[in-house]
């Protein structure tokens, strides 16, 4: 059997190629994939070859938001039978660590992450996976929607840490792919009031689409908005899905007193700017997030019932056999591309 797969082969190359059939543990499934979200952290990797300490070392296969159909179970496999649908958690855990053993298995020093070197990816047709680590779809949800489960547990994981409730006013900043399901886990989590910043028109029709009051940070005071919304008292939680020290300054600065920042954004390694008197005298909570934990169920769902319309994020379709220009415009087309998926 032919297991066809995208490799990146240098920075901003992507070759087709033939992997191995992969093997199946006795605890594992196969899967044959079917759609693969595109990730700013993919997008990352394919322009600059590394995030942080990860460097990539060619080939490397990219991508790790994926649902599939199961082809073939490990003889102890129990849960799942070939033919169910299914999507996949791509961190694999060590579960033997104290962070693992305590429950916060996303914080795991040893997890092997898809698309996280030396780890690869899913961009290929049949991939296996822990049993334990994927989770059935139902029929009425699409195999995109359950690829796009892997984003929307960032944006459950980041409500939940800043305890989102209902009628909250709630400031996210960044409408990329995490700020948009960020912005939809608040409101089924009940807040009345979004506000998100961005600089891109596009990103920003997106999230006012999905319910957002939408701020153009470029032209528009953030912080000022924010508290014209609340009769000058401030947000209830403020996300900054950006990265920036301008967008993190926006978040302590629109937070009302007592109220909870979290941090999700990853875009620049030293934030400047930290304001420690407004931190001082708001008594803010500041926390961060780090991916997710024990959410696939809680995202599966929503979606499923409806209450998250996670497939809304979508802008841009490409079949598996486009993956090369699929690449390529969602790097060069930032403008227009909110979110591309690869379809199978
Ligand atoms: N903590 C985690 O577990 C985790 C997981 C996934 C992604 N991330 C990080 O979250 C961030 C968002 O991810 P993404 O995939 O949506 O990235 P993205 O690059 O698609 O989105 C970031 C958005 O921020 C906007 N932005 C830039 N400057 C701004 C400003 N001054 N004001 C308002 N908006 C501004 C950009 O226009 C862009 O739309 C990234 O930094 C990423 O590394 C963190
Ligand atoms: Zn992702
Ligand atoms: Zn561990």
């Amino acid at each position: 059997m032919s297991n066809k797969t995208f490799y990146m082969t240098d920075i901003e190359k992507i070759e087709v190629g033939e992997a191995p059939m992969p093997v199946v543990g006795a605890d594992d499934v196969m899967i044959k994939v079917q759609s693969v979200g595109v990730c700013g952290s993919d997008l990352h990797y394919y322009r600059s070859g590394s995030i942080g300490d990860f460097k990539v070392e060619f080939p490397f296969i990219l991508g790790h938001e994926a649902a599939g159909v199961v082809c073939e179970v490990g003889e102890n496999v129990k849960t799942l039978k070939p033919g169910d649908r299914v999507c996949m958690e791509p961190g694999v855990p060590c579960m033997k660590c104290e962070e693992c053993l305590s429950g916060h298995y996303n914080l795991c020093k040893d997890v092997r992450f898809w698309a996280t070197p030396p780890y690869d990816g899913v961009l290929s047709e049949y991939i296996t996976h822990p049993a334990a680590f994927t989770f059935k779809i139902p029929d009425n949800m699409s195999f995109t929607e359950g690829a796009l489960v892997e984003p929307l547990a960032i944006g459950l994981h980041a409500c939940n840490q800043g305890g989102v409730k209902l009628g909250q006013t709630v400031v996210i900043m960044g409408a990329g792919c995490i700020g948009l399901v960020s912005l939809l886990a608040a409101k089924a989590y009940g807040a009345t009031q979004v506000v998100v910043g961005d600089v891109i028109d596009k990103r920003l029709e997106k999230a006012a689409e999905l319910g957002a009051i939408p701020v153009n940070t470029k032209n528009e005071d953030i912080v000022a908005k924010v508290m014209e919304l609340t009769n000058g008292h401030g947000a209830d939680v403020c996300i900054d899905c950006a990265g920036f020290s301008s967008t993190v300054d926006n978040c302590l600065s629109a937070a009302k007193p007592a109220g909870t920042v979290i941090i999700v954004g990853l875009g620049e390694d030293r934030v400047n700017g930290f304001n420690t008197s407004i931190m001082s005298t708001k008594e803010l909570t500041v926390k961060s997030i780090f991916r997710y934990r024990n959410l696939y169920p809680t995202a599966i769902n929503a979606i499923a019932d409806g209450r998250i319309n996670v497939g809304a994020i979508v802008s841009h379709r490409f079949k598996f056999d486009d993956t090369i220009n699929a690449f390529a415009t969602c790097h060069r087309d930032i403008r227009n591309v909110v979110k591309g998926v690869i379809e199978y």
